[in-house]
């Protein structure tokens, strides 16, 4: 890329995740970089992420990342744990602007937060399985122990928005159970639909637990990189694109994240 080329600093955050989850991360950039404009493509069509092959995620991730390049994104933020872990480090060399993920910030947080020295991390099938939390957590402490499980039901209760019910705080002791017993201190929510989740997470462990939002450290990331160079932009836009309609997608936003959205276009990646 040519400096003529380079987008300039007010082009927009380029910001993709499978579907809704990625918005927790709008919603900390948000709080973090209030000026800044924000583009964001939910995969729509494509969610779920987290029981698809490393190969697939790799796919996917590539023609979203196009396509936030192709409408000027001046860096792209992976605001999907699964896609951090499986495809981002093949793919960020490919392209001409920063590329950031959720799971390094949330790692280290989890290392900072730790007493105990007992991590557990909650994610998608792949992410759990590609192990990469607990790598990274390895690496900046290999002391640590770290609890690692899958919970393959959160997402699609999450997309169904439901957000407080019964049966989602159910499935959520179940899978809770076997790590709090353990005696861990800091939980990572490994996937960004997790923090919409998070009073009834926190509900469950009590507060002796603390609970690392990937969302939260990733725009802090975000800000860093940023550094010097911030947009000056005085009307700061969220615009999105989902890749299929979605008919959840605006009230959680909305209601739960207490977004404003400027646009919502539905637009296909790759093809
Ligand atoms: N929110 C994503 C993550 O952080 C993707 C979840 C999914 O599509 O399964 O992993």
């Amino acid at each position: 890329m040519t400096e003529s080329s380079r987008p300039s600093n007010s082009a927009p955050i380029g910001v993709f995740d499978s579907g809704i989850g990625g918005l927790t991360v709008v919603s900390e950039l948000r709080r973090a970089l209030p000026q800044e404009r924000i583009l964001y493509l939910g995969d729509t069509a494509r969610v779920p992420y987290g029981g698809k092959s490393a190969e697939t995620v790799t796919r996917y991730s590539r023609e979203n990342s196009d396509l936030l390049l192709t409408e000027g994104a001046k860096m792209i933020v992976v605001a999907c744990n699964t896609a951090s872990a499986l495809a981002l480090p093949s793919i960020a060399h490919h392209y001409p602007v920063p590329m950031i993920g959720v799971l390094e910030p949330g790692a280290a947080a989890a290392v900072k937060a730790t007493q105990s020295g007992k991590i557990g991390v909650i994610g998608t099938r792949a992410t759990i399985a590609s192990q990469a939390y607990t790598k990274a957590i390895h690496r900046l402490n290999p002391e640590l122990s770290v609890n690692a499980i899958a919970c393959p039901l959160l997402v699609p209760l999450i997309e169904e928005g439901l957000l407080d019910d019964e049966i989602t705080e159910a499935v959520l002791r179940r899978y809770l159970a076997p790590m709090l017993g353990e005696g861990i201190d800091t939980i990572v929510l490994g996937c960004t639909h997790y923090p919409l989740l998070k009073g009834v997470i926190a509900g469950i462990c009590g507060p002796g637990v603390s609970l690392v939002d990937s969302a939260e450290n990733c725009a802090l990331a975000v800000k860093q990189l940023l550094g010097s160079d911030p947009s000056t932009e005085l009307t700061p836009k969220l615009d999105i694109l989902l890749t299929d309609s979605s008919e959840g997608f605006l009230r959680i936003a909305e209601k739960s994240l207490h977004l404003t959205i400027d646009s919502l276009s539905v637009r296909r990646a790759g093809t």
